[in-house]
């Protein structure tokens, strides 16, 4: 069986890089797959999170799931912590990764920054975290974005661990799913920063809550370069704005960059981010639209994340079991 696991964090606004680098992967896969999508809070806490941020937070991205097309009919959609196996499995996940498989996490490394000794343990132990939420499901597949690649790997060793280390094949290793033209949505201040959450300044990202014209106005002022717009992904090389946007492009228009480059080539930045900005407003404001109906409903929204967590617990209760069994915890 075919099961995927991806999640989010409900640490602020739903970005572009977000929507096309994971969530619109996710709609395009879940006819293929069983899934469960996961609003991530034990992990937002990693970093603090005023708590009505938070709880608001977690509805504003379920609502952003659901409005992007993730269907809870047929998906598992649910906040992490209303499935008490997560923080259990991570504690033996705990035990299985080493010290030194952690220290290489560059994601650690960048969001603990100078301040290393006064970072939250979680934040060093995210990672293990989220090798748990994986495992707990034995999920086979997890659509992320690039940044999550480093994760994926060290999830796919402590799995493999763990088996050796209990002598069993209780464990699936699962495999990344990373697609697509933006798998790496950059800044549109500076083309070699990933767009993040975290960056200070909102004119670096496009936010799923932006209006038309925040949308146009952000387009407008993203960083370029003076040169042309080439017209093969070859002519990409030192020019990692005019890659970005290019692949923006291809990526909302589900269209290859080959084509993009084709299609703009040779024309100037103006006249391509007029484009670019038509088709970010016409594909996001139906999402939109539909974001703010549903946040409307906070009942509503409530009521699927609380379905979601019970049909969570009924495939995590027993797979946690095996686990502990496997690790010879006794129990009645
Ligand atoms: P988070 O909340 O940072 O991001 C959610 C998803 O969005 C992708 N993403 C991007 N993709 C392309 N370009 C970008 N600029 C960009 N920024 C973010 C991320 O790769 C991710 O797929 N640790 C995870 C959440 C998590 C998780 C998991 C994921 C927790 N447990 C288990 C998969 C499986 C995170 O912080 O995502």
């Amino acid at each position: 069986m075919k099961r995927i696991f991806s999640g989010v964090q409900p640490t602020g606004n739903l970005h572009l890089g977000n929507y096309l680098g994971a969530i619109r992967n996710w709609v395009h896969l879940q006819d293929d797959y069983d899934c469960l999508f996961c609003i991530v809070d034990l992990h937002a806490i990693t970093v603090w999170q005023d708590p009505a941020g938070l709880s608001a937070n977690t509805r504003e991205v379920t609502a952003g799931l659901l409005a992007a097309g993730v269907d809870p009919a047929d998906n598992i959609i649910f906040n992490q912590s209303q499935v008490s196996g997560h923080a259990e499995l991570a504690w033996i996940v705990n035990c299985v990764a080493r010290l030194g498989w952690l220290n290489r996490m560059t994601q650690f490394k960048e969001k603990a920054g100078k301040h290393k000794e006064n970072a939250s343990v979680g934040l060093y132990a995210y990672p293990n975290l989220m090798a748990a939420d994986i495992l707990l499901y034995k999920a086979t597949h997890v659509p992320v974005g690039e940044d999550q690649k480093q994760h994926l790997e060290l999830a796919r060793d402590i799995a493999q661990k763990f088996n050796n280390d209990y002598k069993t094949d209780l464990l699936p290793i699962p495999e990344p799913l990373i697609l697509g033209a933006a798998a790496r949505v950059m800044s549109l201040r500076d083309g070699t920063k990933k767009m993040s959450k975290s960056d200070p300044s909102d004119q670096s990202r496009i936010n799923m809550t932006d209006s038309a014209e925040d949308i146009a106005r952000k387009i407008r002022k993203a960083k370029t370069d003076p040169d042309n717009l080439p017209d093969s992904p070859e002519g990409f090389e030192g020019r990692p704005e005019a890659a970005n946007l290019m692949g923006v492009y291809a990526a909302l228009s589900e269209s290859s960059i080959k084509d993009v480059c084709a299609q703009f080539g040779g024309g100037q930045f103006s006249g391509f981010k007029q484009a670019l900005s038509d088709l970010a407003v016409a594909k996001l404001a139906p999402i939109q639209d539909e974001m703010r109906r549903l946040m409307a409903d906070p009942a509503h929204v409530d009521g699927i994340l609380s379905d979601g967590a019970e049909k969570a617990r009924a495939i995590a209760e027993p797979i946690l079991k095996e686990i502990q069994d496997a690790a010879g915890f006794l129990r009645a």
